[in-house]
């Protein structure tokens, strides 16, 4: 791991869940990191973060994506629940040994229903969010469920992902078929501390006459009505048309500089009553697409060579590159972030 990637996973708090992912006692879910595999599990109603590694031999408590079910070590029984850990033949271990075993927990804070985990974060989450936080509650209240989750590791750095993610100059050439119907134009560019919030016009007719009249299936006044995007910096996205569905995006750099755990989940916005049936193709079409857009992205970071260097100085932007921009600021300033 770089210097500058250690700091930004220790010293920033990062997005991880919506409340409904993990709302029944059991539930959890598993992302890859740099520092292995990061497991959110409801223990009995009180959500937390861990390492998902059983402090005894270091099996994994979980595999796959998210499920439900008891923090049971397979291998030799070890369970954590109650807050406590739980060896099995517990009488057969010293007890003093057996007293500092602990399973590797991270912290929590919370912005709305949005799940935030911190390493060893500088700041209140409050403070880190700044203006963004008061979006980021709303928003958060008009999701539902999670309807798709797609682990999709980018075979890239971590900036060229966030980086392919904050503008919209290629999506003509790369969303051909997907996003750009859309026809997107900038509209606002929010810029609270590092995050920044962007919207976008949907300009295409056809387009715009058929989400519109999606909005009597929606409970989505406050959503914004066009394209919104959210980069939660250092490493989260999400993006919503129309705030009918919210695709959450995680970019942690693997510890290998060249590959990026990409995540992207599609969550339900809010459904009027009684209009479930009718909107349960739309949905299961838009997550269809968003992975559809995200392997368009995939395959076009993969192509961008590890030689290019992100940091040169003379890098052109785009206007609709402008958050990119932004970004490739913010990085540089921190180049040394721990010196
Ligand atoms: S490795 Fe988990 S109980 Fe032994
Ligand atoms: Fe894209």
């Amino acid at each position: 791991m770089t210097p500058q990637v250690d700091a930004l996973y220790r010293c920033y708090w990062h997005l991880v869940a919506h409340r409904s992912e993990v709302a029944e006692p059991g539930a959890w879910l598993r992302l890859d990191w740099a520092f292995g595999d990061l497991l959110v599990f409801n223990d009995d109603g009180e959500i937390g973060a861990f390492d998902n590694v059983c402090p005894h031999r270091g099996a994994r408590f979980f595999v796959g994506d998210h499920g439900v079910g008891p923090m049971l070590c397979p291998y030799h029984g070890w369970r954590y629940g109650g807050g406590a850990l739980k060896p099995a033949l517990a009488k057969s271990f010293d007890p003093e040994v057996l007293a500092a075993q602990t399973i590797g927990r991270y912290r929590t804070a919370w912005c709305g229903d949005f799940l935030f985990v911190g390493v060893e974060p500088e700041q209140d989450l409050a403070d880190q969010l700044g203006g963004a936080a008061v979006q980021l509650e709303t928003v958060s209240r008009l999701i539902t469920r999670r309807r798709d989750f797609h682990a999709l590791p980018f075979e890239c750095d971590w900036r060229v992902a966030v980086e392919n993610a904050l503008e919209t100059y290629h999506v003509n050439l790369i969303h051909g078929e997907t996003l750009a119907s859309l026809a997107m134009v900038e509209k606002s560019l929010v810029v609270d501390g590092p995050n920044l919030t962007w919207e976008g016009e949907v300009t295409d007719k056809r387009t715009l006459r058929g989400l519109s009249a999606l909005g009597r299936y929606f409970d989505a006044a406050e959503a914004y009505q066009g394209y919104w995007t959210i980069h939660v910096f250092p490493f989260a996205m999400i993006s919503s048309t129309f705030g009918y569905s919210y695709a959450v995006q995680t970019y942690f750099p693997a510890r290998d500089a060249r590959r990026t755990h990409f995540c992207t989940r599609l969550l339900d916005g809010r459904v009027r009553p009684g209009a479930e049936r009718a909107v349960e193709a739309f949905l299961d079409s838009s997550a269809e697409m968003n992975r559809r857009i995200f392997e368009e992205d995939r395959q076009i970071c993969e192509r961008v060579s590890p030689a290019y260097d992100l940091e040169k100085p003379q890098r052109a932007f785009a206007r609709s590159e402008e958050r990119l921009r932004l970004l490739h600021e913010r990085l540089s300033a921190m180049k040394n972030p721990l010196s």
